[in-house]
């Protein structure tokens, strides 16, 4: 049985006293959750240890972090191994965020990389895929969506996929107040469905947690959610916020 996830992506925003107030004014706000409907939380890194402490007897709240980088170790001044945040006790990881590929110029083979190196570090991943503006103008957004899935993901065993969970994110809807249609999104994360059976199988498709991004928020949640192929949302803005970010998971909840 896949899971629902909402997964918050706090990206570049809150110093260590307002991170710790958030999950704290979360945890207040009892979030109903259970195994197959689970919160992940995704500060920045110099937060994580401490995030981490507090989401300790927080059930079904998990850990997780914005990026990794593409090597084990060694001399990359700056950069965060998967390594070192499993020895965080991170959880999941997303990776291939559009912001990471557009400002970092981080590539498919890139991506792959990272996705290995998470992967083999006992990290759950969580992959980004998403097309522009003008690729959805052009009515490409299913192969260009396909290709990304193919290059980022498509080299791993099918035993792997366990550990993946797909984030579609429309980049015309990031940040813009946009969002998606709710059939717009049913219908990509359809063929991101099918597009993952053909090459591992009706299971493993069936199993995978297919999130939506994107100006995701309380007034929109429940629609987009109930689409029987979006499995949840990974969350930006409305994640900085308690209220917002509450009302996200409780329409997770009653999905
Ligand atoms: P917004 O919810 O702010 O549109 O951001 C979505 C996103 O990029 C989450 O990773």
């Amino acid at each position: 049985m896949r899971k629902k996830i909402v997964a918050a992506n706090w990206k570049m925003n809150l110093d260590l006293t307002e991170g710790a107030e958030l999950v704290n004014d979360i945890f207040n706000g009892s979030p109903q959750l259970t195994e197959h409907k689970i919160v992940v939380i995704a500060p920045p890194f110099i937060h994580l240890t401490h995030t981490g402490a507090q989401l300790v007897g927080m059930n079904h709240v998990h850990l997780g972090a914005q990026n990794c980088y593409s090597e084990a170790s060694g001399a990359y001044t700056g950069e965060i191994s998967a390594a070192m945040l499993k020895s965080a006790e991170v959880e999941y990881v997303i990776i291939g965020h559009s912001e990471r590929r557009e400002y970092f110029h981080e590539d498919d083979a890139m991506l792959a990389k990272k996705v290995n190196l998470a992967l083999a570090n006992g990290l759950k991943v969580i992959f980004c895929c998403g097309e522009p503006l003008a690729i959805r103008d052009a009515n490409d957004q299913n192969a260009y969506v396909e290709s990304q899935l193919i290059a980022g993901l498509f080299h791993l065993p099918v035993t792997a996929l366990t550990d993946i969970t797909i984030a579609y994110e429309p980049i015309w809807a990031i940040g813009t107040g946009r969002t998606a249609t709710s059939a717009q999104a049913q219908d990509m994360h359809a063929h991101i469905r099918t597009v993952l059976g053909n090459k591992y199988g009706d299971t493993v498709a069936a199993d995978t947690s297919i999130l939506y991004g994107g100006s995701c928020k309380p007034s929109n949640a429940a629609e987009l959610f109930a689409c029987p192929d979006v499995d949840g949302g990974l969350i930006g803005g409305a994640s900085l916020k308690a209220a917002e970010f509450l009302g996200i998971v409780a329409a997770m909840s009653n999905a």
